[in-house]
C-alpha cells in the first residue's frame, strides 16, 4: 500500500460518492486520508457523513461573501491549510473562479454524470434520453477553469435501456460512479496518473489517447477512436 493520499472532498448534496470513497478506504482498497469535507450547503448529507466518520467538516455560506471569487479564495485557502494533496469534487454544485482554482490544476478532479465532452452542466440523464443515446456514462476529469471541460481521466459506461427514465438511468449510473471515483483516486494515490501540460493525461508514464475505461472495477486504456 502506498502512503495514504490526503484528500479534501467538496460536495453540495447527499454525498454518496464520498461514502463510496470511505467504504473503499475501510475495505483497505484505497489508501486515502480524508482531511476535510467542505460544502456550500449547511445541511449537505456529505457533511453529516464526514462528522459521523470523524473527518473535519466545513460549511461555508456563499451569502457571506461579496462575490464568487472571495468565496473560492477562502475555500481554497482553508483546503490548503488542511494539508490536502488532492481535491475531489463529488457533486459540488458551484462554478469555480478560474484564478482561485489555478494553483490546484492537476491536483483537483471532478466526477460528472455524462460521457464528456457530451452534456456538460446539468440534467445529463434527461439530455442523454432526449438525444436517444444507446450509451450513457460518467466521467472523472481534471478540473480547469472551463466548466466540466478539463481533461478526462476515465469513464464508466452503461447501456440505456428501452424503458429507462431519468430516475432509473441516474440510479444505475450512480452504481458505476461509486466504482469509478475510488478507482481513479486509487490510481492517483499510486501515482499512476498525472496531468502533463494543459491537457495531456499521463497513465503509467505515457500519454492517454482516450479516457481510461472502467471494466470490472479496473481501469483500462480505451481505444482512441471511441
Ligand atoms: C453525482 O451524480 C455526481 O456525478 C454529480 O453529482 C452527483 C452527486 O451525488 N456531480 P452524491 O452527492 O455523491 O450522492
Amino acid at each position: 500500500m502506498p502512503k495514504p493520499l490526503r484528500i479534501a472532498v467538496l460536495a453540495s448534496g447527499r454525498g454518496s460518492n464520498l461514502a463510496a470513497l470511505l467504504a473503499a478506504r475501510d475495505h483497505h482498497a484505497l489508501a486515502i486520508e480524508p482531511v476535510l469535507v467542505a460544502s456550500d450547503k449547511a445541511h449537505a448529507g456529505a457533511l453529516q457523513l464526514a462528522e459521523a466518520a470523524g473527518i473535519p467538516s466545513l460549511h461555508l455560506n456563499p451569502r457571506r461573501y461579496d462575490n464568487r471569487r472571495d468565496f473560492d479564495i477562502d475555500l481554497f485557502t482553508r483546503i490548503g491549510d488542511s494539508g490536502a494533496q488532492l481535491i475531489v469534487l463529488a457533486g459540488f454544485m458551484r462554478i469555480l473562479d478560474g484564478d482561485a482554482l489555478r494553483p490546484w490544476v492537476g491536483r483537483m478532479i471532478n466526477i460528472h454524470p455524462s460521457l464528456l465532452p457530451k452534456y456538460r452542466g446539468l440534467h445529463t440523464h434527461r439530455r442523454a434520453l432526449e438525444a436517444g443515446d444507446a450509451e450513457h456514462g460518467a466521467s472523472v476529469h481534471y478540473v480547469t477553469a472551463e466548466l466540466d471541460g478539463g481533461p478526462v481521466i476515465a469513464q464508466a459506461r452503461i447501456a440505456v435501456l428501452p424503458d429507462d427514465n431519468e430516475h432509473t438511468l441516474a440510479q444505475r449510473l450512480l452504481i458505476q460512479e461509486h466504482r469509478l471515483l475510488p478507482a481513479v483516486v486509487s490510481a492517483l494515490a499510486e501515482q499512476r496518473l498525472a496531468l502533463a501540460g494543459a491537457d495531456t493525461v499521463m497513465w503509467d508514464g505515457t500519454p492517454l489517447q482516450a479516457p481510461l475505461r472502467l471494466e470490472d472495477g479496473l481501469l483500462e486504456r480505451g481505444a482512441r477512436d471511441e
